[in-house]
Parts: C-alpha cells; structure tokens; sequence
C-alpha cells in the first residue's frame, strides 16, 4: 500500500465540460468565490455564505466505479472547498443553457411561468429542479418538495416556482376538489361569472421546449477514467494559511491522522466550514477522507441491522434506509423509521447531500437531529486508528463529550452500525423549529421503550433530548426510574415531573424560550406515549387504544407545496394582437434571470486596481470611542488603507446619522471605520484585527419601553381625532383595554447590499453602479460627502436583486461610505456586505407598541376607540418619522369607528435604525386593529367576521383624515372572496374537526383590507422619462423609477409599446441612470408604475404627435420608415415625459388631507391547522380577492399579490427578530431568521383580481398592487388566533387572551394552556439575565 508520501498537488475537476487544472489550490477558497472571481461564471449567487439559502446552488456530478453509476446531486458552492472537488464535474446555471446557445426547458418554464421576480435566486432555483431532473426525468411532488425545501424565494411566493417544477412531473396538479371529484382548474365548476370574462392562464403551456435528456452535458469521459484508476498519490494543495491533504487509503488516512491529531477530517464541510467563516476558526491542516472507499460501505445484515459508511451523504442514508423500511418488517425498523422522520426535514436537500453520517455524528451538535436517535437505538460507532479497529457504543456519554467514552485523536470514524429493533421495542423522533423544513430544531428528541415481551411492562426506556443544554442530553435518571412500570396514566405523569426535575433549563439559557423548551421536553414524550399505547393496543387488544379525540396528534404536518388558480378579468378581444397592456407579459429579464445572464451589482467584472471593503462596527450600543488603533490591520497583507471619519472630505452625513462614526456609536452594527484590501478576504481579516476602545455612555434605550421611560422620540407626536370620544365611551355597553406587540421584520432582500464605486481620473467625477430604490438619493449623499457638484456624481442601478424598502435610504449611506474610500485610496472599491454584516447594520421594518382602549354595544359595534402607537425607530430618524404618520393614518383599515382618536410616536432607541419596509407601518397599525376587532367580537360572544362586517365602511364616506372614497370595491372583495372561500361552509366543517380533535384544532379568518397607496406629498409623486427612436426603429427608454424585481420595466416597456403602437420587442431598457434622468423619487409606495408609466406614456405620446404628420402623410408605411422620415426633416426623435405627480396633502395641524391619490381594496380568508402539543401549524388554503382594477399585466400583479401575501405570512407567523440585553442582533442569517419556504405557503392559494372596474386616477385604470397583500397575510394569523381560540374554549379557559406577533410555534404552544405547560416550572423574571429581550 502506498504511503502518504507519494504526493500530488495538481487538482483537477470540471465546469460545465471544461477542465480546470489548478495548480495553486487554496483550500480556503470555496467554490462560489472560485466560479464568480476566478471563473467569470457570476450565474451563481450570493445570498448567505453559510448554506442556507441555496442561491449558489450547482450541480456535481460524480462517477462511483464501483456501481458505474453516476451521482448527480445539488450542493451549495459557498460550502464547497474547492481542493474537495477532485474528479468531479460542476455544472452551473450557465452549462445548462443560454440565449446565445439554447435554453434550457427548465430555464425557459420558471421564466415563462412568472417564477422570476428579482431573479436573484433564480439560478440556484433552476439548478435545483435541474439536478431533480437530471435524476428522475419525471418527478413525483414529493420530490419537487424535497429538492426546493433548501432555496429561499423572498419575491415570488413560491407558487410559481413549483409550477414550472411540476410541469415536468406527469402527476396532475388539480387538487381534486378535496376528494370531490372535481376540479378547481374547471372554471365552469367554479367560476361564478361569465366565464368568457375571466382569464385563467398566465401563459401557455403548450410553447413550453420539451425536455430532451439527450442534449444534457455529458459527464467528462476523463473523469471516468480518472475514477476507474484512481491515482493512489496523496493530494496536497498548500494555501495562504492552511494545508489540505487528500489521502487515498485508510491507512495513508490513519497515518495522517497520528501526524495531525488536530486536523479536522472534511466530508461535507457543512459543520467545519460554518466553524471557519463565522467563528473565525482556522485549521492549519485539513485532512479530507473522501477518496478513502471504506468510508462508504453498506452493508445489511438481516438478522442484526445496517452499516452505513461514515462517509455516505445524509441524502444516501435516506436512501437506504427508504429501502431497509421496505424490505424489513415494521417492527425491525422502528430506529430506522425514526432517522427518516428526522431526516425529511434535516436541513434542505444540498446540504443533506453533501452533509456526511460521519461528520454529523462527530460534530455532536447540541441539536443534531440525528444523534439523539441513534443514541436510543443503541448505534455501534466502528473506528480505526492505527493501533487497529475499535467499537464504542454511540451513546449519552459520547454524546455528552465525555473523554472516556469519545474517539482519540488518531480515531477515525470508518462505519456506523445502526441495529433492527426487537418486538416490542418502539422508537420514535420527535422536532420542532421555527420553520417545517431547513431550520435547526428548538428542541428535538429521540424515545426508545422496550417492554417486556407482550406486556406493557418498562424493561428498557431511552430519552434524549436536542436544543436542551450545549449538548444531547440523556433523561438517564427519569428513565432509571422508570424501570418495570407500566405504560399508562400513572406513568405518563411521573415520567414528566421526572424528565422536567432532571433536565433543568436555566432562565438565562442560551436561545431563549426557556419555557416552551421546557414544554416541548414533556409535550413529545406524551406524543410518544401516545403513539406507543396506539400500537400496544394495534398488537394486542387487552391495551387501550387512545382516545379517537388524540389520534390526529400523532400525525406530523405533510411537506405541501402550493397550487390553486388565479384569476383576472380578459382583456377586450378585439384590442390588437400586438398591444401588450392587460396582457400577463413574462418579466422583461425573466430568461436572463434564469439563465445567469442577468447581471446584478456584484456581478460586473473586476475594474483594474479595485479595491475591496470590509466594514468595522460597533460592538456597543451607546459608547464613546475612545480610540482606534489601525497599526495590527495596516500590517496585514493586502491592506491598502483604513478608513475613519477623519477622511471624509465634506460631509459625515449629518448630526442624526454619520457615515463614519465620529466621537461616539449610537447603536451596535454603526459603521466606525472601513478596511480597503486587495481582496475582499485580506479585508475581512484586517477588519477584525481593527481595535476599538469604548467608553459605556448611559442611558441604553432599546425597548420601547425604555424609550417611553426616558422620553427618547423621534420627530413630535402624531395625533388624530373624530367624533367625541369622551362621551362616545359613556354610551357603550363595553370597554375592553389592552396592548399588543408586533416584532420587527428583516428586508432579507436575496442580493445583500452592493455598490461598486470607480473614481474618475477627472474632474472628481464617480460613476457608482448600486443596487438602490433611489439611486438620486445615492448621488445626494455621495456629493454632499465628497463637497462634490451632483453633476460629477453618476449613479448607475440596472436591477436589484429584492429590495422591499430596504433599498430606499440605506444604499445612500452605503454608497457615501464606499465613495469615501473611493476618493481616499484612489482606487475603484467594490462594497458588498455580507449577510450578516447586512442583518446587523440596516435595520428593517419597525416592531410596534398598540394600546387600546375600545368602547362597544353588544351586538358588537364599535362606537369608540383610543389608540397609542409607538414604534422602535433605532437609532436615527431614517424614515420612522413618516411610519408613524403612515401607521396612523391607515389604522382604521376598512373600518368607521365614529368616534376615534388616535396618537403615535417613534422611539429614538439604540438599536440600528429601522427603515421603510413594504407596506410603510400599515401592516403594523392595521394588525393592532383586528386584534381589538378580534377582542371585541371574543366579548360579544359573536363570530369575528360578524364584526368585521358590521363595523365595516358601507357607503361612500370620510376616512379618519376626512378624504372621500366610495368602499363599493371593499365590499365586493369582501363578498366574493366570503363566497370563494366558501366561508360558512367550512367555518361548519372546521368546527366539526375540533369537535373531533382535541389536540388538533383548525382555523379560519377573512380579513377585509383598505389600503392606499402613494404618499402624502404631490411631489413624491413626480416622475421623469426619457424616450428615444433611432432611424432604425428601435426605441430606448429610461425612466426614473428602478427594477427590484417587481416587473416595473416590463410594464413601462408593455406601456411604451401600447403608446407607440410598436412590438414590445423594439423597446429596450438598459438601466436607471442620474444622468439620463435626473432628481428622481425613490421607487416605492406601490406607485412606481403608476407614476413612471404616466412619464413613459407623456414622453412617447409626445413623439406619436410630432410623427403624426409623417405617419398621415404615409400611413402604409413602417414605422423605421417613419422614423427615417423624421430624421430627414429635422424632427427630434427624442423626448421627456414628466408626470408632477397625483395631487396629495396632508395637514396635520388640521387633521385633514386627500393624502393617498386612491385606495386599494382587498380581501383574504386563510385556514390553519395548529398542533396544540407542539405549536406548529400548517396553511391549508388561502383565497385573496384584490381589486386591482385593470391590470395592466396581471401576472406581474398577481406575482406581486403572493409574493407579498407570502412576506406578510412571514411577518405575522415565522420571521423574529433577536437581541440580547445588551442591543446585539443574534439573528444575521437564515439560520437564525426564518422566511417562509417552500412548505410554508399554503397548500392551496387561489387568487383572483376583481373584474369589472376602473381606476380612472392611474394609468390604463390600473392600480399599484406592490405592498398590499402583505397585510392578508395577517389572515393567516388571526386563522391561527380562531384555532387556539377553539383550543382554549375545549380547556375551559374562558378569559380573552390577545396574542402578539408573529404567532411563532412559541407562542401558539405557550398559550394553549393544558395539563402540560402546567408543570412548567416558571422562574421569577428577576432572578435571572434573559438570553434575549423584545424590543416592540
Ligand atoms: C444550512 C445548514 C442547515 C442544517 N440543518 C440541520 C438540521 O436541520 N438538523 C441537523 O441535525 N443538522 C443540520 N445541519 C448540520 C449538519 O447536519 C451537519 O453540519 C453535518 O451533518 C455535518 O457533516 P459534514 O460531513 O458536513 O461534516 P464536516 O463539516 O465535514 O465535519 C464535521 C466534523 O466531523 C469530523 N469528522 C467528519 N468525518 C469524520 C470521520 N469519518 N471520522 C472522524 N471524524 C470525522 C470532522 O473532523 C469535523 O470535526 C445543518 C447544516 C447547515 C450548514
Ligand atoms: S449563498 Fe450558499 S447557500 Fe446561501
Ligand atoms: S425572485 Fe426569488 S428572491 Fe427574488
């Protein structure tokens, strides 16, 4: 056998066909820098670095000589080193197709069917669905929904992503009408008006490219021969600080390991890697076991059990033990039934794929999922070292890190053995997290019992718990006593009052939710007590069986994907066939997005000498600095310069919000000081290497509450008032008083931050390319910073990748930061913050305080109502002055409350500063509303939408700020989406199943919305366009509005189209520039089509009349040769178009203004089922009737209805903010916030646009739909509020309750009181430190 000695340091791998030979391997250098940078490939994403959003995901294709067989699977580039990739095959979004070769159907179907937004994560979308089918050419739902569990979406919603998947599938995507026979896409069956009216389709099918597995990249013939004669020498890439080596023998493996009994062994790189980016942990070598055969094997004993490798992929052990469950009686498979549990939602599918059995047990993360079963399975641990092979029991002392029962340094783990279970032995796993699927468990736990045989007898009893303490914890102790009782009542009790005395949680323990940890400990054992009496009773009928009530209990939630239909009126059949208004026309760069091609900020090609920044932040909350010292960082290789306030050469921001820290930080996560570095890694390093000396400066003011204590606001208070409220609350029948929290709301825009920033040699000019919803505000901030004209300033914004009010005022600030460094270094600096660093410094919507104080008659109508807002504004004014204004003025939502006074302020506290986020403070004020509308109906004793419907606007009437409308479009959405739903109906069924559930309890809600748009300032509402035809015919526009992802350049292209009467195809549109158009609004307030296609329609009616003399002169003519024509006679082919802006004002000296141009009306009904045990719930369906008047491209409209009904499902159930006592944001990722996946959304979600009606105050009559829906997804939130409700009814608990949001799996669990949470010990709030505080 050859020694380790005999080495090569030449790797060699492929992309996309071509081989790549590396002869400088850098084992720090993973695979999405090595594609972006040193590739060019800059299809492949960017959006977290660790993992979890899947924007980077490729394709790897490997070849196992063994089987002959190739593996195809999807992995996460950002956590792939690139020296792991020897003899294998890369495929990447643009291997796969492109506009300049073909592109590919998958490509070509999530483009065409609308799944683009943004199109940031696009590719790895497209990447995922292609690896699916590269391994299944039909694919079942179910394995749609295992391979897009592990790709966030924040723009689309989902449901047209899986659309495109399913097209593949031969499965039918009709729901059958729950088991009716019929089907929901026969609109004879379900459309209620003339069908000839109502439109179906977003696009058709039939053009779809079918898919043709023989025009697939084929895996490189090299790499076969490569994997059938393996080369036996050790691979060693040497980096800039760590070594790799790649042994290919056990014993070459072992050898190694006696050298460096340090090292790590890689497989997956999912726990090592995470440890060397966000830990700062750097192993100086790095051992990767993953040519060494023995570490694969399978091996099947039928009489003892299964060997797995501990090399195999957590994807391959599903795989195996899928089949083991077929082969096996039930009954010899209950460990292995137990692993596949867990593992259907361990993490998503890349991760479970490159993710290896071996490197997740030796990790021993405190919440592995699959530890604690293979613990109770009494899994044998094969090992080898160079003094021989060794087994150790996978037990509680190994798992606790106990020395004597661990592996030695020079240990490898080779093999795990995993037994069949015996006849009356029962095995179980159990986990809750914040999301179904890809999220680390709160609390999980792995139960075996073995009884005596044919008794109920305890023989042997194994509990252990994950997400308890730092490791897997044993109830050793419980279960010891345990021992030889039976399993009934008895026992049920004692087990959980002994589990709960050992296993104690400390308040201040790190992760919070202490109690509801706490609960989940016993709430899973009696799932498991439940499930294990079913099957005694199954095996032998002496035992009982449980109560019918509590069967539903034991069934997990499914993994559902979303379908359903959407609806919108037709477009008049006689408008021309070219005209494109009305019609649901693709995203203008949906195909680039899906090929790669699209390029964002950070996929521009390197400019000569740029230089990279890394940002220093403040780690206290409030503080002056006492000093920086600059020396170690300067010192570090690749470091150009540190930048402070003190190289501002004009303006540092202003008093409110600097640019550089200056004297003291204000919150932590300011900006102090930039490092430029030659590459983004020397950056990082040298930033952490920056010294901060602070000083503590008091007061601290974090909470809401704090801020009130100390009178810390921002900008005055902000007061409304109608009707006489003092009197008003004499006359009612009932007063209910209260308040409710709403937690904050991160933008998690898919493309972080970006700005590249190129000094010009001249004149002080700076061309800055940004990923901005106002790039003249960048320009603005940069000038001011630089003492520079805006004239030298060119700001540059082509598209971002999601921006959702995040990308308003922050870019700005970033934009200045970078030109700063910019004009110091000379050099061109590319700024693109990390995930984290993006979480922590930006700040996002803002957590609201509401106190009310409600009067009402019995038969629930609201006479009078006293609202307090406040909302957390962080630590400079931002935009928080103007959420407030909007919060109040749109808190009424639908409702006349005749007599009400309403007041607000925004909180200056220490926290970064919160900022503009879809729906501007309406998602805020309008929950407090329906959770006092809510309130109200519990005290009446009526159902809420009897309230809703009786408080509702009926008439023409005056809102709170006296502004007229008609709520005739209210009432109709409300009316149909009642009908739609068919409401009462299944009110009926719902209370029939919780009549029959008692653990499981379901919910429904119908939530009316009154929403309005823009802004209350006419010049906000300006617009400008620029317009020109050459003497080719082809048009360019720019305007001043800017593409996140919301399709407005699609419809300002469909607009220019309708005007010039000229194929949608002769109009382009480059970009956003502050040259082409200049002084221009930020892109926001749902108005940005609106106000930009007035522009484009002016400036292109503008040329249509100067042709008009040409065109009549030659009406047979082209329109290139009109175009010449105009040209020849000296008529400008150029024109602007500028719009003043809707008329809008507010007085608030006054309390009165025609504030919004016009409202946008809607409607949704959600339903809920909540695991009353766990706290968990699954969407079942929502219907969302929207009066969008006439779209004027209605599947951009109704992308922009689900995507932000889905945000809003994150706001309101998922997504939560944490911070420490001390003001530090724990949440800076997708590990630890969550946004609605895949499985999220609700199974079935119909969407229909009202017909029949015009907005004559737009453009075409149309209305801007970018905001509203985010506030139906509160529907799903007071869905959730009826199940507990009904949950509490059966409990007897009678006293209201009101529930803060979001309705997190804590918060449902914690307020379904039962015998369980009554063990709870609860720990008085003074004794201890909270790991985090709420800040609302
Ligand atoms: C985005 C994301 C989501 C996740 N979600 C979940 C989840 O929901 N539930 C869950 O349980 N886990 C989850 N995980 C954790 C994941 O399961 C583990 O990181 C993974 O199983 C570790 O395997 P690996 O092969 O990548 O380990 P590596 O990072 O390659 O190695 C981990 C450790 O194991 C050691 N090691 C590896 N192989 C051997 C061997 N043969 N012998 C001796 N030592 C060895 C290494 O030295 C190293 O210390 C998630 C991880 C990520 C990145
Ligand atoms: S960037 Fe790789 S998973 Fe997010
Ligand atoms: S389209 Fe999916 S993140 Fe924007």
């Amino acid at each position: 056998m050859m020694s380790h000695s005999e080495k090569s340091d030449t790797l060699v791998f492929f992309v996309n066909g071509r081989k790549v030979i590396e002869k400088n391997a850098d084992p720090e250098v993973n695979l999405l820098f090595y594609l972006r940078k040193k590739l060019r490939l800059t299809g492949t994403k960017y959006g977290c670095g660790g993992g979890g959003c899947g924007a980077c995901t490729v394709m790897i294709s490997r070849y196992d000589s063994s089987s002959k067989k190739i593996r195809h699977y999807s992995a996460t580039a950002c956590l792939i080193p690139i020296c792991s990739l020897y003899g294998a095959a890369v495929t990447t979004v643009e291997g796969i197709g492109s506009t300049k070769t073909r592109i590919h159907p998958v490509q070509e179907r999530i483009a065409k069917g609308h799944g683009t937004q943004c199109g940031f994560c696009t590719p790895g979308m497209v990447m995922s669905i292609y690896t699916l089918l590269r391994n299944h050419l039909q694919p079942s739902t179910e394995q749609l929904i295992e391979t897009l569990g592990g790709n966030l979406c924040r723009c689309t919603g989902y449901r047209p992503i899986v659309e495109s998947g399913k097209s593949f599938s031969t499965e039918t995507s009709c729901c059958q009408m729950k088991g009716s026979g019929k089907c929901c896409l026969d609109q004879e069956e379900n459309e209620s008006e003339n069908k000839n009216d109502v439109c179906t389709k977003l696009y058709k099918e039939e053009e779809f490219l079918p898919l043709d597995p023989t025009q697939e990249l084929i895996f490189p013939p090299e790499l076969m021969r490569m994997a059938e004669e393996p080369i036996q020498k050790t691979l060693v890439f040497q980096g800039e600080r760590v070594t790799w080596i790649s042994p290919a023998t056990l014993t070459d493996l072992l050898e190694l390991k006696l050298q460096y009994p340090k090292a790590p062994l890689v497989m997956g790189n999912t726990f090592v890697g995470l440890n060397m980016k966000f830990k700062g942990v750097c192993y100086p070598v790095i051992i990767s076991p993953s040519r060494i055969l023995e570490l694969q094997v399978v091996m099947i004993d039928a009489k003892k059990g299964l060997t797995i490798g501990a090399g195999c992929s957590l994807a391959q052990v599903k795989e195996i033990l899928t089949e083991m469950i077929s082969e096996f009686p039930e009954e010899k498979t209950q460990t292995y039934q137990a692993l596949l549990k867990q593992l259907r939602t361990l993490a998503g599918q890349q991760i479970r794929n490159m993710a290896s059995l071996g490197g997740h047990i030796i990790s021993r993360m405190a919440r592995s999922d699959l530890n604690p079963v293979l613990c109770v399975g009494n899994c044998i641990l094969n090992l080898a070292s160079k003094e021989g092979i060794q087994q150790i029991p996978l037990n509680d002392h190994f798992l606790a890190g106990s020395p004597d029962a661990n592996l030695t340094s020079e240990q490898v783990l080779v093999s795990v053995f995993i037994p069949l279970s015996r006849k009356w032995e029962f095995v179980s796993a159990f986990r809750q997290a914040q999301r179904q699927q890809n999220s680390l468990a709160i609390v999980n736990s792995g139960m075996r019992v073995h009884f005596k045989d044919g008794t109920n007898i305890i023989m042997d009893l194994n509990i252990l718990y994950g997400g308890i303490g730092s490791t897997t914890v044993s109830a050793n102790k419980s279960c010891q006593q345990l021992i030889g009782r039976a399993w009934n009542e008895e026992m049920l009790d004692e087990a959980c009052r002994l589990v709960l005395d050992e296993l104690t949680i400390p308040g201040s323990a790190s992760g919070g939710m202490v109690e509801y940890r706490r609960t989940l400990m016993i709430s899973f054992f009696f799932k498991f007590y439940l499930e294990v009496l079913q099957e005694l009773n199954i095996r032998d009928h002496r035992y009982p069986d449980i109560p019918k009530k509590f069967q539903s209990v034991l069934e997990d939630f499914p993994l559902t994907i979303p379908h359903g239909i959407q609806t919108y009126e037709c477009i008049d059949s006689h408008q021309p066939l070219q005209d494109p208004v009305g019609r649901p026309v693709m995203h203008q760069s949906g195909i680039k997005h899906a090929t790669g091609e699209a390029m964002f900020c950070d996929d521009m090609p390197a400019i000569d000498e740029e230089l990279f920044l890394a940002v220093v932040t403040s780690t206290r909350p409030h503080a002056k600095i006492i000093s920086i010292d600059v020396s170690e960082a300067l010192a570090l290789p690749g470091v150009v310069d540190i930048i402070t306030s003190q190289d501002v050469p004009a303006e540092n921001g202003d008093e409110e919000e600097r640019l550089y820290a200056e004297d003291e930080v204000i919150c932590v996560g300011q900006i102090v000081c930039t490092v430029a570095a030659d590459s983004y890694f020397h950056a990082k390093q040298a930033a952490k290497k920056v010294n901060i000396e602070y000083e503590d400066v008091e007061p601290v003011i974090l909470t809401i509450k704090d801020a009130i204590k100390h009178k810390s606001f921002i900008g005055s208070e902000k007061k409304l008032e109608q009707g006489d409220i003092k009197e008003a609350f004499q006359t009612v029948d009932q007063i209910i008083q209260g308040e409710v929290h709403m937690g904050g709301q991160e933008h998690f825009y898919m493309e972080t931050q970006s700005v590249l920033v190129i000094p010009k040699v001249e004149d002080k000019e700076m061309e800055i390319y940004v990923s901005s919803q106002d790039a003249a505000l960048v320009q603005e901030k940069v000038a001011s910073a630089l003492g520079v004209s805006k004239n030298r300033i060119m700001c540059h914004m082509r598209r971002a990748g999601g921006a959702f009010g995040g990308k308003m005022t922050k870019p700005a600030l970033l934009g200045a930061v970078a030109a700063v460094a910019a004009n110091k270094t000379g050099h061109p600096i590319r700024f693109i913050l990390e995930r984290g660093d993006d979480m922590l410094i930006t700040g996002g919507r803002h957590p609201l305080l509401g106190k009310y104080r409600i009067g009402f008659m019995n038969n629930g109508k609201i006479k009078a109502a006293d609202i307090e807002y406040y909302i957390n504004g962080g630590c400079t004014p931002d935009e928080s002055e103007m959420v407030i204004e909007y919060a109040l003025l749109k808190l009424e939502n639908a409702y006349k409350i005749p007599n009400l006074r309403i007041q607000g302020r925004a909180c200056k506290t220490n926290l970064p500063s919160n900022t503009a986020f879809r729906g501007f403070g309406f998602p805020q004020g309008s929950f407090v509303t329906e959770s006092w509308i809510t309130a109200v109906a519990a005290k009446c004793n009526l159902s809420p939408e009897k309230v809703r419907e009786l408080n509702m606007y009926k008439t023409v009437d005056k809102t709170i700020h006296k502004q007229e409308f008609d709520p005739k479009n209210l009432i109709r959405c409300w009316d149909e989406c009642m009908e739609k739903s068919s409401y009462y109906s299944r009110k009926e069924a719902i209370e029939l199943f919780n009549q029959q559930n008692y653990w499981k309890k379901r919910g429904i809600a119908i939530i009316p919305m009154k929403f309005s748009v823009g802004y209350p300032k006419t010049y906000y509402h300006q617009a400008a366009a620029l317009v020109h035809i050459y003497t080719d015919g082809s048009v360019l526009i720019t305007h001043g509005g800017t593409e996140l992802g919301q399709g407005l350049n699609t419809k300002m292209i469909q607009v220019a189209s309708h005007e010039l009467k000229i194929p949608m195809s002769d109009v382009y549109l480059s970009e956003m520039n502050t040259a082409a158009v200049p002084n221009t609004v930020s892109t926001a307030g749902s108005v940005g089509a609106d106000v930009n296609g007035k522009a484009v329609q002016i400036a292109c009616q503008t040329l249509m009349k100067r042709l008009e003399p040409i065109i009549s002169k030659n009406p047979n003519g082209t329109w290139k040769e009109w175009a010449n024509e105009a040209f020849t006679q000296s008529i400008s082919l150029s024109a602007t178009g500028y719009f003043r802006g809707y008329k809008a004002n507010m007085d608030w000296v006054k309390g009165e203004g025609d504030v919004y141009p016009y409202f946008v009306y809607g409607a949704a009904c959600s339903e809920v089922e909540v695991d009353c045990l766990t706290g968990a719930h699954k969407n079942i369906r929502t219907d969302i009737v929207m009066d969008a008047c006439f779209s004027i491209n209605p599947a951009i409209d109704i992308g922009q209805i689900e995507g932000s009904f889905t945000q809003g499902v994150g706001l309101y159930t998922m997504e939560e903010l944490k911070y420490s006592p001390g003001g530090v944001l724990y949440s800076r990722g997708p590990d630890d916030y969550k946004i609605p996946s895949v499985t999220d959304i609700s199974e079935e979600l119909n969407v229909s646009l009202l017909t029949s009606t015009k907005n004559p105050v737009a453009i075409y009559s149309s209305k801007g739909l970018g905001e509203s829906g985010m506030f139906l997804g509160s529907s799903v939130f007071f869905a959730i509020v009826d199940a507990v409700t009904a949950a509490r009814k059966e409990r007897g608990l009678t006293q209201a309750f009101m529930m803060n949001s979001p309705a997190t799996p804590e918060l449902i669990r914690m307020i379904c009181l039962d015998k369980f949470t009554d063990l709870i010990p609860q720990d008085d709030p003074t004794s201890y430190k909270p790991w985090s505080i709420s800040v609302a």
